[in-house]
């Protein structure tokens, strides 16, 4: 650990190289006190020599000073960069003081060097065992701020951390307006870039386009990270694959409106940034306070996209999940939403919970429709009773009823939202996020609290602590339905509301901390209208999340391939929904429905009651399975070894190495279609490993090396090869055991 982080200051101007499992990362202070960005690639021995890499030239005619004529900051490397003074591009930060002085140009001042993580003020971040951070403090001498750049390295992690700590030293108020993470400065050249998009039931799809020479913006104004545009970029050479090439990749963990831009500038170099959303952002700092920026994280391989969301999955599963359920198995379960919708009752609630039991699933999720009223979606949210009429005893004799049919019980909440008719919202007409003299914008017929009120915080914490109390409901699910507008907050004053989005996510983020510790048996799952605030922020306090409410198995392989370039499956929650699908009409077997999710960690039914009886004997199987391979899944390898137009194959290797599982999964069958071999990965090239599905023996140089054969898609089920079911939208799970 101890050379972790490099410090040479021989000449008065420190050299900082940082080093993580298998990069260093390389920066120096320059003669004028600029920070400069130099290396970040590879691991290399002697980092703190790397200084001379970039050379300037006297490109135009502005500098940034007169007694520095080569000093253009348009094309400079930087670490933060700030407008005003020659740097044409997008920068990190912008504000200014309440004498109209704007924010510049940032110089050295100080460095320190600690173990851990840094303390990010009530945001969260890689946890700090195995850390060390090193904080650079630079100062714009004429307004008075500071921004301390915390870099954070972990050992036996390829994830480096970036966040900012801003201080006010001067004498007046400093209005940030920009305040972003960090910004990656990459060599001139030609880049790819890769982002996530979409939208309600179509999350995480991948697009890949050439960076051009502009910039391109990913960014989220909803209030969550959102599923248009997912808090990740990532800039690969343009030969990269899943298997080789150069990636450099950017996420936030943040749950809020945020911003990623790519830009490639006029002499072909690129700038790569993250942060909060500076669109309907300020943030006012009076003398003496602080702010801290969310944390960046950024992933950089010369090994191609696989590398790369290897090191995001170790770094997720033992950084940033949270360390009570690194690890622990999770329950499958039997979840109301898609088996009844909001016709739930007591009786019901238990005869499903009865067959879950019989089936062997181990828990018994009540999604929608169980508290007061509660009857459609526009209705009743704000106050979490139990609807007396359905639930005449109430939640937690329900939830004793549950465990004593033998499963668990775990409930539906959607604590941020209150419907317009809510009680709630008579005795308190000014707790919902909204402009004076306009009437709100309802989505889902909902409206959403505002969370930055702390009297709105406490009553959501009595509200909840209240049902889990009981100690019978060991599980919650987290909704938020709606995408924030008229994001105004009467608990603020008017010169800060445009804190109001940043300052809820804060509070979103306190309630969470502060429900979890005091129920930390209860596991939590983040859920925004399916993965809409699926994202690293919530998956600090949530050990997993849902990813989608598309659970046709062919629209959700795309979600999970997609997913998959950030987390792990250690993460991803999934359940087999009815067929015809209710998002997309798609009709599906049971098997492919089961295979779509059958590398996630968290895995279920959400199937009536007609459903489950005609399907017993395979959720008897499911059942058994989950429980069989649940230790297997977790910490397990996740490759994407196919994802086509037509065809998606996954490859799940266990920690340990001793299991291995392909999931091929297609759309459209085809007669005579060729014969195809899957190149396994990861494999030990001397082990033996044994096909189960037909007790052939590989070694992993042949299975890595000319492949695995592939199934067939044939109406004649008795070829050598040929047990792909027949069909569209079919599938298989191919299964190995090493000897
Ligand atoms: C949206 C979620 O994604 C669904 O799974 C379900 O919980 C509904 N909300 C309930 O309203």
């Amino acid at each position: 650990m101890a050379d972790m982080i490099e410090i040479d200051e021989a000449d008065g101007r420190p050299r900082f190289a940082l080093h993580g499992r298998d990069f260093s990362y390389v920066f120096a202070i320059t003669l004028e006190g600029l920070a400069k960005h130099i290396y970040y690639g590879e691991r290399v021995a002697d980092a703190i020599g790397l200084s001379g890499l970039h050379r300037r030239v006297s490109r135009e005619n502005t500098a940034w000073h007169e007694q520095y004529r080569h000093s253009s900051l348009n094309d400079l490397p930087q670490e933060y960069p700030v407008a005003g003074a020659s740097d044409y591009r997008h920068v990190c930060l912008d504000g200014e003081t309440s004498d109209g002085r704007s924010l510049g140009t940032l110089v050295y001042r100080d460095h320190t060097v600690c173990a851990g993580a840094p303390d990010l003020d009530g945001l969260p971040g890689g946890a700090a065992d195995g850390a060390q951070t090193l904080t650079v403090a630079m100062t714009d001498p004429v307004t008075g701020i500071v921004a301390e750049l915390l870099y954070t390295v972990w050992a036996n992690h390829g994830v480096l951390g970036r966040a900012v700590r801003f201080s006010n030293h001067s004498g007046t108020t400093i209005t940030l307006r920009r305040a972003l993470s960090a910004c990656l400065a990459m060599p001139p050249g030609r880049y790819d870039a890769l982002h996530l998009h979409g939208s309600w039931a179509h999350e995480f799809q991948q697009e890949r386009i050439r960076l051009p020479t502009a910039q391109l913006v990913a960014e989220s104004t909803r209030g969550t990270s959102s599923a248009a545009h997912h808090p990740f970029i990532a800039l690969l050479s343009p030969d990269a694959t899943e298997e080789a090439g150069e990636v450099t990749a950017l996420a936030l963990v943040y749950s809020g409106n945020h911003r990623h831009t790519a830009e490639r500038g006029e002499y072909g170099d690129v700038r790569l940034s993250a942060g909060i959303n500076p669109s309907g952002f300020s943030w006012r700092l009076e003398p003496g306070e602080t702010f801290t920026a969310p944390q960046a994280l950024s992933v950089r391989t010369s090994d191609g996209l696989g590398a790369m969301s290897h090191a995001w999955h170790d770094f997720v599963r033992e950084k940033i999940s949270p360390p009570r359920w690194r690890g622990v198995s999770r329950p499958s379960y039997l979840n109301t939403w898609e088996a009844a919708y909001f016709d739930v009752n007591e009786q019901k609630v238990v005869g499903l919970a009865e067959r879950a039991a019989s089936l062997g699933l181990d828990m018994l999720v009540l999604d929608d429709g169980w508290f007061e009223g509660r009857t459609h979606a526009a209705t009743s949210l704000g106050v979490w009773h139990a609807d007396k009429e359905r639930f005449p005893s109430g939640i937690s004799t329900l939830a004793k009823s549950v465990a004593a049919v033998g499963v668990r019980f775990g409930l539906w909440v959607e604590p941020e939202m209150v419907s317009p008719d809510s009680p709630l919202l008579i005795d308190h007409p000014d707790w919902i996020l909204a402009v004076p003299g306009r009437t709100p914008s309802v989505g889902r017929a909902q409206l959403t609290l505002d969370l930055t009120n702390p009297s709105v915080t406490d009553y959501l914490y009595r509200q909840i602590a209240d049902l889990l109390a009981c100690g019978d409901v060991s599980y919650v699910k987290w909704d938020m339905n709606r995408p924030m507008t008229d994001v105004g907050s009467s608990w603020l004053p008017a010169e800060r509301q445009r804190e109001t989005a940043h300052r809820y996510t804060l509070a979103l983020y306190a309630l969470l901390d502060r429900l979890t510790i005091a129920f930390p048996d209860v596991l939590f799952e983040a859920c925004a209208s399916g993965g809409n605030r699926f994202d690293l922020g919530m998956l600090s306090y949530c050990p997993q999340g849902w990813l989608s409410d598309m659970v046709d198995p062919i629209g959700r392989a795309a979600i999970v391939s997609g997913a998959s370039l950030v987390y792990p499956t250690d993460v991803m929650a999934a359940y087999i929904g009815p067929s015809p699908n209710h998002q997309n009409g798609r009709v599906t077997s049971l098997s492919t429905r089961m295979h779509a999710g059958a590398m996630l960690a968290a895995q279920g039914v959400s199937l009536g009651a007609a459903d489950l009886d005609a399907n017993e004997g395979a959720l008897r199987t499911f059942a058994a399975d989950c429980d069989e391979r649940r230790h297997r899944r977790l910490g397990a390898r996740f490759d994407r070894l196919l994802v086509g137009d037509n065809e998606t194959i996954w490859q799940q290797t266990s920690a340990d190495g001793s299991f291995v599982s392909l999931v091929d999964l297609y759309r459209l069958a085809r007669p005579n279609a060729p014969y195809r071999r899957a190149r396994l990965r990861g494999l030990a090239p001397e082990a033996r490993y044994r096909a189960v599905f037909d007790g052939t023996i590989h070694s992993g140089a042949a299975l890595m090396g000319p492949g695995l054969a592939l199934p067939h898609s044939t109406m004649m089920m008795d070829g050598e090869g040929a047990y792909m079911p027949p069909g569209d939208f079919s599938s298989v799970l191919l299964e190995l055991e090493r000897l």
